[in-house]
């Protein structure tokens, strides 16, 4: 297998965007002085997410949810190949990644969107309830998905985080994407700009 381009430009942005996002969200959540920060930092957060859902439809190969949703027996396969050390190599997200991944999109969503009512003052109390309660959710899945991150990095001696960085892993070459879609970056950081701008207004 040779070194391929697998993660465009707003795979890679975008990714970088969330963990900047949720980071400054957990860090300004508790904080009245930091009220507007965290807005933005939940602004940004469910913009980015917005932008990959739609990018999972109409972004390069391996960023099409098609191409790395897989049903359950994908998965338990994979776990199985796992528990005994071999997973099977996949170019893309792994299928039990990807189930990581979605649950992070979808979680990422709810909990953006209850912080925006909070920040409204919609709802009182059940609903900033709720809002905590989906990102204590969020965390407890992205420990899952950094772990997974490790573990996957190690018993395929690949760094994963790399790749996230270059956008370049392990694979035929003919699952290479042909371009790195850097203006769809910059779509992307506007739209986000927009997005940070209208939530915490
Ligand atoms: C803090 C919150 C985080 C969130 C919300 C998050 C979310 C995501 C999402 C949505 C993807 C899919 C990327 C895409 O297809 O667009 C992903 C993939 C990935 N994330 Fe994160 N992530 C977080 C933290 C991290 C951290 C801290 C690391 C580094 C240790 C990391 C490393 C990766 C890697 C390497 C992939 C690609 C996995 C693969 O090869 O299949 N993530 N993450």
């Amino acid at each position: 297998m040779d070194k391929i381009r697998v993660w465009d430009w707003p795979v890679r942005l975008g990714h970088w965007l969330l963990v900047g996002a949720f980071t400054l969200a957990w860090l300004t959540g508790d904080s009245e002085e930091w009220r507007l920060v965290h807005a933005y930092a939940g602004g940004t957060l469910i913009g980015v997410v917005l932008f990959r859902l739609v990018w999972g439809l109409i972004g390069t190969h391996h960023a099409r949810f098609a191409s790395f949703v897989r049903g359950p027996a994908s998965v338990i396969n994979y776990l199985k190949g796992l528990r005994i050390g071999k997973p099977p190599h996949t170019t893309g997200h792994n299928p039990a990644g990807a189930w990581a991944i979605l649950s992070l999109l979808a979680l990422g969503l709810l909990s953006g969107a209850s912080g925006w009512l909070v920040y409204q003052d919609i709802g009182g109390d059940v609903v900033e309830e709720l809002h905590e309660g989906l990102s204590a959710a969020m965390l407890m899945v992205v420990g899952l998905h950094v772990a997974g991150v490790i573990v996957g990095s190690l018993l395929h001696r690949e760094n994963l985080v790399r790749a996230m960085l270059t956008g370049y892993k392990r694979g035929n070459p003919d699952e290479a994407i042909a371009t790195p879609r850097a203006w769809a970056a910059l779509t992307l950081i506007g739209w986000v700009a927009v997005c940070a701008w209208w939530f915490a207004r």
